[in-house]
């Protein structure tokens, strides 16, 4: 029996499985744990263990449609602004409750869109979480950049705040997918993306790709695949396409009808994880 046959034996292409990028994942959230756990929590840390901080920017210029991720349309920076204002409250609020001597061994930045953000709001929000929580010596600072909402002052003015790894959106590269996922991106913008990333010194890149998405085939995935080996990434996340219009409404712009069914996606998903091995 062939792997594939074997699998679709097992149910595999049966199961709906959850999506998830986050741990505690949202369904368990619940209002058994509030202000005072999290206090209790936060101020029992061993100050001899750097954490890990995560910062999310909610906001995007553009909402691609295949997008599941929270956040929020704008055309203007005022909600924007009036979010870091917030975050600065919330990290004074943070240092009267951390331990005494606990350093951030790594500051990661997601969303939305981080780069939304311009230089000077990326300078204060970058030293207003430093004054709470100092960065060990060898501290990873992470951030998701849009190639298409960047320029080379962003890129510069996180590269000042310490910024040594980035990851930036992809998906797919061909017209008629970005068509009809939203998002249209050249391949010339995200190359030049790179070479300011590594211009201002970025050593760690990762690129997210999509397996899944409408009108997807192997050969479309296969040019897609060549391209991102073209920018030479040293990590790649390639994330199966959750369809979840229920949840995210910005999906019902997606035509179910062009989706890969299972068997297509599995194959989708082996055909780029080969390529990307054989590298
Ligand atoms: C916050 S976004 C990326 C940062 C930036 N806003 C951009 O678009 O380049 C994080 C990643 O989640 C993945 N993602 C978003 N919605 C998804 C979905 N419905 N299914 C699978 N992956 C998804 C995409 O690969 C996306 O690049
Ligand atoms: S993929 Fe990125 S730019 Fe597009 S809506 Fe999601 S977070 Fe915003």
């Amino acid at each position: 029996m062939k792997q594939i046959d074997r699998l679709g034996s097992l149910g595999l292409f049966d199961a709906r499985v959850p999506r998830y990028t986050s741990y505690p994942t949202a369904p368990v959230f619940s209002p058994a744990v509030g202000a005072a756990e999290q206090a209790q929590a936060l101020a029992a840390l061993d100050p001899a263990v750097p954490v890990s901080v995560y910062l999310h920017i909610p906001f995007c210029e553009r909402l691609c449609w295949f997008c599941a991720c929270r956040t929020q349309g704008t055309k203007t920076l005022t909600p924007v602004e009036s979010y870091i204002g917030t975050l600065e409250q919330e990290l004074a609020l943070l240092k009267d409750i951390l331990p005494k001597g606990l350093r951030m061994g790594r500051m990661h930045w997601g969303g939305g869109t981080p780069t939304i953000l311009p230089p000077a709001l990326i300078h204060r929000l970058a030293q207003a979480v430093r004054a709470v929580i100092p960065p060990t010596e060898d501290h990873e600072f992470s951030v998701e950049i849009d190639p298409t909402m960047v320029d080379r002052a962003k890129i510069q003015a996180l590269a000042e705040e310490g910024m040594n790894r980035a990851s930036i959106g992809i998906q797919d590269f061909d017209p008629l997918v970005q068509e009809a996922i939203g998002r249209l991106q050249p391949f010339d913008i995200t190359r030049a993306c790179v070479e300011d990333l590594r211009a201002a010194g970025i050593r760690s890149l990762n690129a997210d790709l999509i397996y899944g998405l409408p009108h997807q085939d192997i050969a479309r995935l296969d040019d897609t695949v060549s391209k991102v080996l073209d920018l030479v990434p040293d990590r790649l996340a390639l994330f199966g396409y959750a369809h979840v219009p229920w949840v995210s409404k910005r999906q019902q712009l997606i035509d179910a009808e062009v989706l890969p069914k299972e068997v297509a996606r599995f194959e989708l998903a082996e055909h780029a994880a080969r390529r990307f091995r054989a590298r």
